[in-house]
């Protein structure tokens, strides 16, 4: 059993950057805690941040499309940061991945500025959690625990 985490870009600046909207937890906090959750569960969680669009697409793709369908992830956790305002590509490539994702923004994007109102992935979501800060991706996490595992939450 695999899940896949993803963080788009300027995500690796958690617990630094703007801390008043994101929190001081950091990137590595919130992987980790993630991480040991699901190994609890016998879940492989792998994580990925890439402050580049295609970087990010090539993962996915890879993680989500591997010849060994045993291989494959079951599900997927992303934040894609400012690319969920930009990017068709993002979009798609999740699409052609087939599986299910949950979009997750620390903030509440919609109490924020007009530009950050729009998605391109939450139509095509199963759903989205947005301003519970850093406890909005262990929700995401109890999510597919439940629903893909059977794991009481
Ligand atoms: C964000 C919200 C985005 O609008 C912003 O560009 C980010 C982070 C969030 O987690 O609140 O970088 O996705």
């Amino acid at each position: 059993h695999k899940l896949l985490l993803v963080n788009g870009v300027n995500l690796n600046l958690l617990g630094k950057r703007e801390p008043e909207i994101y929190g001081h937890t950091t990137l590595a906090d919130i992987e980790e805690r993630l991480i040991a959750r699901a190994a609890q569960h016998g879940i492989e969680l792998i994580c990925i941040q890439s402050n580049h669009e295609g970087k990010l697409i090539d993962d996915i793709q890879y993680h989500g499309l591997l010849a060994d369908t045993a291989l494959q992830v079951d599900a997927i956790i992303i934040n894609p940061a400012a690319f969920t305002h930009t990017s068709v590509a993002l979009r798609d490539a999740l699409l052609a991945t087939q599986k299910p994702f949950i979009e997750v923004h620390l903030s509440n994007v919609h109490a924020r500025e007009p530009f950050r109102h729009h998605s391109y992935l939450n139509d095509v979501a199963v759903g989205v959690i947005c301003g519970l800060g850093h406890l909005g991706y262990q929700m995401a996490l109890s999510y597919w625990l439940d629903s893909l595992y059977s794991v009481t939450i």
